[in-house]
């Protein structure tokens, strides 16, 4: 579990703007959070308005009763301020749309693991599909922030539905980061999956890779992780799942992992079944299952069973 202390803020939206359809873009005063947060680090906020003066009825107070994650985007610690970048999917992110420039957030961060630093010498690609650009702006803002590599050494491979839910592209641009573009409906960059971009560019540029991240739907990181087995890559995941409490209580996030050293597509507790005759291994007989809110979300990229 993380040192890094755990502050619960009220933190008050500066601005909560749409940015494509159906995404938003929200930004936080929160100083003790922002001060102390990292890129991999996310939030758990209470979606809703719950306070006393609001003039929302109590029932949607109080809907949804649990706190929703969101990783980290972008921070200001200047100003004391973090971003989100979120998208609609249910009644909490649909909630939080509305909350207005002034109103309070509960905030509960940060929270989780974070990234392996990028540094100089060893040249990283960041996959990102959809919202899990999220994490990768807040990792390329610091890296350049803190001079440990230079922008040329990091290339983010962004893909999304369609070319409105590509926002934050242009923020890579600014801090000089290569970005790479692929939609599903060919409306800009790619037509296609992202993950072609990512064996495209091993293919043509292997040293622009010593080191791969990857953040988004479930069978992109899949395939994430697949290309950076067969390259010899290592690398890391940011998980996204369902977590009621985000502070490792629960056990609702946990998902399964190889004991260190494990194949990584032999799930835990297979290889008995598979093979009743070979010896025993220990590593793929012992199920072991991490929580992802208190041992990730960023794990290692061949730790984690997808
Ligand atoms: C560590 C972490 C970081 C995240 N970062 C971001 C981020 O930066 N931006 C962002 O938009 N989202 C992010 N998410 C996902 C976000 O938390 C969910 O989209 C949000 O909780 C949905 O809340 P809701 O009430 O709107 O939807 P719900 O009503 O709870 O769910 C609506 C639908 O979405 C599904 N769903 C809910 N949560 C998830 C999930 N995490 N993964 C897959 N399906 C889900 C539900 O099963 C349901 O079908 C993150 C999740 C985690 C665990
Ligand atoms: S969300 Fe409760 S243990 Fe992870």
């Amino acid at each position: 579990m993380s040192t890094i202390p755990i502050c619960q803020y009220d933190a008050e939206v500066l601005a909560n703007r749409e940015i494509g359809p159906g995404l938003y873009w929200i930004d936080l005063l929160a100083p003790e959070i922002t001060r102390h947060a990292l890129p991999g680090h996310f939030v758990h906020l209470i979606a809703s308005d719950v306070s006393e003066d609001s003039s929302r009825q109590t029932w949607l107070r109080h809907t949804p009763l649990l706190r929703r994650p969101f990783s980290i985007a972008e921070r200001d610690p200047e100003r004391g301020v973090f971003g989100l970048i979120y998208r609609i999917v249910g009644g909490g992110t649909e909630i939080l749309a509305t909350r207005r420039r002034g109103e309070r957030v509960d905030v509960l961060g940060p929270l989780g693991r974070t990234f392996e630093p990028v540094h100089a010498g060893r040249p990283v690609i960041m996959v990102a599909g959809g919202v899990g650009v999220a994490p990768f702006l807040s990792l390329a803002q610091e890296t350049v922030r803190n001079g440990r590599a230079r922008p040329a050494e990091m290339t983010v491979l962004f893909g999304a539905a369609t070319a409105g839910l590509l926002s934050g592209e242009e923020k890579f641009r600014a801090l000089g980061v290569d970005v790479r573009l692929a939609t599903d409906d060919g409306t800009t960059g790619h037509h296609g999956l992202v993950t072609d971009l990512l064996d495209r560019e091993l293919a043509s540029s292997p040293r622009r890779c010593a080191y791969l991240y990857a953040c988004g739907p479930t069978p992109m990181m899949r395939r994430c992780q697949e290309i950076a087995r067969e390259a010899g890559i290592d690398g890391q995941v940011s998980l996204e799942g369902i977590m009621p409490c985000g502070v490792g209580v629960c056990m609702a996030c946990v998902v399964a992992c190889t004991a260190p050293g494990a194949a990584p597509d032999a799930a835990p507790g297979a290889a008995p079944d598979a093979a009743p005759d070979a010896a025993p291994d220990a590593r793929l007989s012992t199920p072991r299952y991490e929580r992802v809110c208190d041992a990730g979300p960023v794990f290692d990229m061949q730790e984690v069973v997808m």
